[in-house]
């Protein structure tokens, strides 16, 4: 290992979404809910729903094998992949090692990184700092969920929001500090891990006839409270990165938030003070992909150029924990 601190950036990103579409019409067949309150309570008119033969692992291997390609790199030469989800295929063994294999990735590091949607600024975070340090040189970070697995379907307060997909980056040396990954903060508070929760399915609450009776196996949340906390701690967290850098708002050229709520997006832009237009929004498209919404933003703010080279980026994630995260990248290639 080498005692250098290497400069990180990004060098490929990928992305990869269920082919079936389900539109607020569709939803609204099957539960009490209309396009109209959807729209206007979220900003999401669709989202993608896995089939049987799309598992969070299928999705984030092919984000991961595109992001690969785009880096211009052999699987041979990925060290690591990390994947971050909290709907893994299964509880062990984790998601990533069925990414390794169907990517035919060297035989080396590979684990699960579960901090809910807030997952991919959590593993940017780990990710920069085993380059960093030179543990490795080549990382797949990915960020995948099959939430449809987990929701209640019949609970209109849940089922309306969320939706299935996968995105990647491989991230690796940079050419300096100041620019790719320039800084990650990340925050938890697990005195509020009850405001979006599953009490079934661990260790504390195993399957049984019961709890399955009880529908103890869904995705459970307040979604008001859910809504306050995540503009107050990314607000926060955020001015905090941005104070520790030396960077001014003003000096943002684009934010891609975590893609839960346009009114979410929008309270933030105003606290912010940076305007609306800069931010990268397509969760009307997606509803909330939980881990894998920043990367799949990523991925197609990339393939619509509205992420160029020389931006300086604002990654701004929250989820259930509580966790957070914030990250500020310089997006790499000549201005
Ligand atoms: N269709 C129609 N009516 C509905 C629906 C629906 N799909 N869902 C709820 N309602 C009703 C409620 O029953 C309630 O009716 P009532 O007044 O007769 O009791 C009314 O609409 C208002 O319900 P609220 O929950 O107060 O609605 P609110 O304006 O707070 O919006 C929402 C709800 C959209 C969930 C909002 O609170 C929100 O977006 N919160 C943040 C959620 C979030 O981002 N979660 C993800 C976090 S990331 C992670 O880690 C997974």
């Amino acid at each position: 290992m080498s005692t250098a601190s290497h400069p990180v950036t990004i060098l490929g990103t990928g992305s990869s979404v269920p082919a079936r579409v389900v539109t607020n019409e569709e939803l609204s067949r099957t539960v009490d809910t209309s396009h109209e309150w959807i729209y206007s309570r979220t900003g999401i008119t669709e989202r993608r729903i896995a089939g049987t033969d799309e598992s969070a692992s299928e999705m984030g291997a092919r984000a991961g094998r595109a992001a690969i390609e785009a880096a211009g790199l052999a699987p041979s030469e990925i060290d690591a992949v990390i994947a971050c989800t909290m709907t893994p295929d299964m509880p062990f063994p984790s998601t990533a090692c069925l990414i390794q294999q169907k990517l035919g990735l060297p035989t080396r590091t590979a684990f699960d990184l579960q901090a809910a949607c807030s997952g991919f600024v959590y593993g940017l975070e780990v990710a920069s700092a085993l380059i960093q340090a030179g543990v490795h040189r080549h990382v797949l970070l990915v960020g995948t969920e099959r939430i449809s697995s987990i929701i209640d379907w019949t609970d209109r307060s849940t089922c309306v929001l969320f939706g299935d997909g996968a995105g990647a980056v491989v991230l690796g040396r940079g050419v300096a500090h100041d620019q790719g990954v320039i800084g990650v903060k990340t925050g938890a508070d697990g005195s509020d891990a009850k405001l979006l929760f599953m009490p079934g399915g661990g260790s504390s609450v195993p399957a049984s006839a019961e709890s399955i009776a009880a529908r103890q196996h869904f995705l459970r949340m307040n979604g008001r409270e859910v809504f306050k906390h995540a503009v107050l701690v990314m607000e926060e967290i955020a001015l905090d990165l941005l104070r520790e850098h030396g960077v001014l708002r003003g000096e943002i050229d684009l934010v891609i938030p975590h893609q839960a709520n346009f009114r979410i997006i929008d309270t933030l832009a105003s606290r912010l003070e940076i305007p609306y237009s800069k931010f990268f929004v397509n969760l009307d498209r997606y509803g909330n992909t939980s881990a894998a919404s920043i990367p799949l933003a990523i991925d197609e703010a990339v393939k619509a150029e509205r992420l160029r080279p020389g931006q300086l980026v604002l990654l701004l994630a929250f989820g259930a924990g509580l966790t957070w995260g914030a990250a500020l990248l310089r997006w790499p290639g000549n201005k």
